[in-house]
This record gives C-alpha cells, sequence and structure tokens, in this order.
C-alpha cells in the first residue's frame, strides 16, 4: 500500500487523495459522502490493527481514505500527544487537565484533518475519538459526565462518527497482546481495575448508541475481525463498493 505521512506517524494520506475530487459539503447526506469511522476499545484490543486492515481494503477498492489518531493527528495534537502520554512531568497531571488536553487535541484534528478530508470526498478512518473521552475521563476517572459530554460536543461540532467498532477483548487477552516491546503510556499504568471499568463503559456505550456503535469480539483472529468490519460497513455504506 503506497502512503504518504502526513502530521506524525499513524497519518496516512494515499496519492489519490489529491486526484481529481470536487469539492462538497461536510452537512451533504451520508449516502453521497464517505463515512466517518472510528475504532475504540482499550490498550492492546487491536484497534491499529483493523485500522490498518480497513485501510488496505479501501486501498484495493480505489477509495481515498484518511487515517488519524487520536490524540493526535496534526502538528498540535501530536505534541500533546506527547504531553499526554509520555512526558517525563506527566505524573502530576490532573484529570480535569488531561480532560481539557484530549479536547484540544480533538477540536484541531477535526477542523484541521477530518472535516476538510470528508468535504473532499476522503474517507476518514480515526485510531479512537470522542467516545475514549466519554469511557475514560468520564466513567474510569469519574468527571462530571454532563460536563465530559458538552466538552466533545464542543471539540467536535457537527463532526460525529458514522459508525464506530468497539473492539471488546478481555483483560487477559489484552495483556497477553501488550507482551510485544512497546512504549507503555499512563493509562497502561493503570491497576487493573480500571480496565474492567473502561471495558465496561464501552459496552454500556454500545448500548446506550446502538445505531452508531457496533460490537465487535475482538477475541478472534484478526483476519476474522476484518471481514466481519468490512462486511458491516459494506452493507451500512453502498458507495464503498459502487463507482458513484
Ligand atoms: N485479533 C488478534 N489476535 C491476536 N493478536 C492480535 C489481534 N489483533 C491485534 N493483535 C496483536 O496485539 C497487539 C496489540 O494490537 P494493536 O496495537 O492493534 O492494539 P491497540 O488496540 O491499537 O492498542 P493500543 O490501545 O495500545 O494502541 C499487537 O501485537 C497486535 O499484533
Ligand atoms: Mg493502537
Amino acid at each position: 500500500m503506497q502512503l504518504r505521512w502526513a502530521h506524525g506517524p499513524q497519518v496516512y494520506v494515499p496519492a489519490a487523495t489529491y486526484s481529481t475530487i470536487a469539492p462538497a459539503c461536510f452537512t451533504i447526506d451520508i449516502m453521497s459522502r464517505m463515512p466517518f469511522i472510528t475504532f475504540e476499545g482499550s490498550e492492546g484490543c487491536g484497534k491499529s490493527t483493523q485500522v490498518k486492515r480497513l485501510a488496505a481494503c479501501l486501498e484495493r477498492v480505489g477509495i481515498p481514505f484518511l487515517v488519524t489518531r487520536e490524540p493526535g493527528g496534526t502538528p498540535v495534537g501530536e505534541s500533546i500527544r506527547e504531553l499526554l502520554q509520555f512526558a517525563p512531568h506527566n505524573a502530576g497531571m490532573t484529570s480535569e487537565t488531561e480532560l481539557l488536553l484530549f479536547e484540544a487535541s480533538r477540536s484541531q484534528l477535526v477542523r484541521e484533518m477530518i472535516k476538510p478530508a470528508l468535504e473532499r470526498g476522503v474517507c476518514v478512518i480515526a485510531d479512537r475519538f470522542f467516545d475514549s473521552t466519554t469511557v475514560y475521563q468520564g466513567a474510569a476517572r469519574r468527571l462530571d459526565r454532563e460536563i465530559v459530554e458538552r466538552l466533545n460536543a464542543f471539540a467536535v461540532g457537527d463532526c460525529v462518527p458514522d459508525i464506530t467498532f468497539v473492539l471488546d477483548v478481555d483483560a487477559e487477552t489484552a495483556r497477553s497482546r501488550m507482551q510485544q516491546p512497546r512504549r507503555a503510556d499512563r493509562m497502561e499504568q493503570q491497576p487493573s481495575e480500571f480496565y474492567e471499568q473502561v471495558r465496561e463503559a464501552y459496552r454500556d456505550l454500545v448500548r446506550h448508541e446502538p445505531d452508531r456503535i457496533t460490537l465487535i469480539d475482538g477475541s478472534r483472529e484478526a483476519d476474522e475481525i476484518e471481514n466481519d468490519i468490512w462486511k458491516t460497513l459494506c452493507s451500512r455504506f453502498p458507495n464503498l463498493t459502487t463507482d458513484d
């Protein structure tokens, strides 16, 4: 797959993105624009794996796409990501500060990357988006739910995902997948009850928004999960497989 780097290590813009796509308005009907797809779930559940696989599927069928991630995805967002996840002085960061930094990264990403891409007729795939904040800062860190929702809404405006896949795996599976050498971030250093709270909060979100959010059994083989996701997308968004 031919991918061009833009703003950080996981933002890929295929060459086709800048071809002959006519400008379109974000508010046009979802049937006539490409979908905004997000992947959610606990650490190590397989989000980035499935994001890459979906990108490969889109590449195969010739659909222009943008892959991005949160926090990050823009120069401003990538600096915020480093501060949130790895900065040596972040140990004393309050939950409120953490919430505002996530929202700052998100509002930049929406305006600088996601909306312009959707308006150009590009399909957008995001590795985490605002559901992560609802779950981590709202449910797990127990910040005021209403404030979290209002800040999410302020950050994204009308840029709400068309479909969200929550990859669900138990703590043991996630832990075993995280054995490979990796740069453990602050969330991964939380106790196991935190993992369970996050998992349950995601399952709760699926129950509350079944039209947008699809729960995926992430414990299966990666190929099986990929097929499941692709089938769901093709039935929900026929323009992914037709030429119009
Ligand atoms: N379905 C699967 N079966 C077995 N292993 C998998 C599967 N999906 C992903 N993995 C492996 O598990 C590890 C974590 O996967 P991945 O990085 O995709 O998770 P993630 O949800 O993006 O994690 P993080 O939240 O930390 O970014 C990787 O080594 C990946 O190869
Ligand atoms: Mg990942």
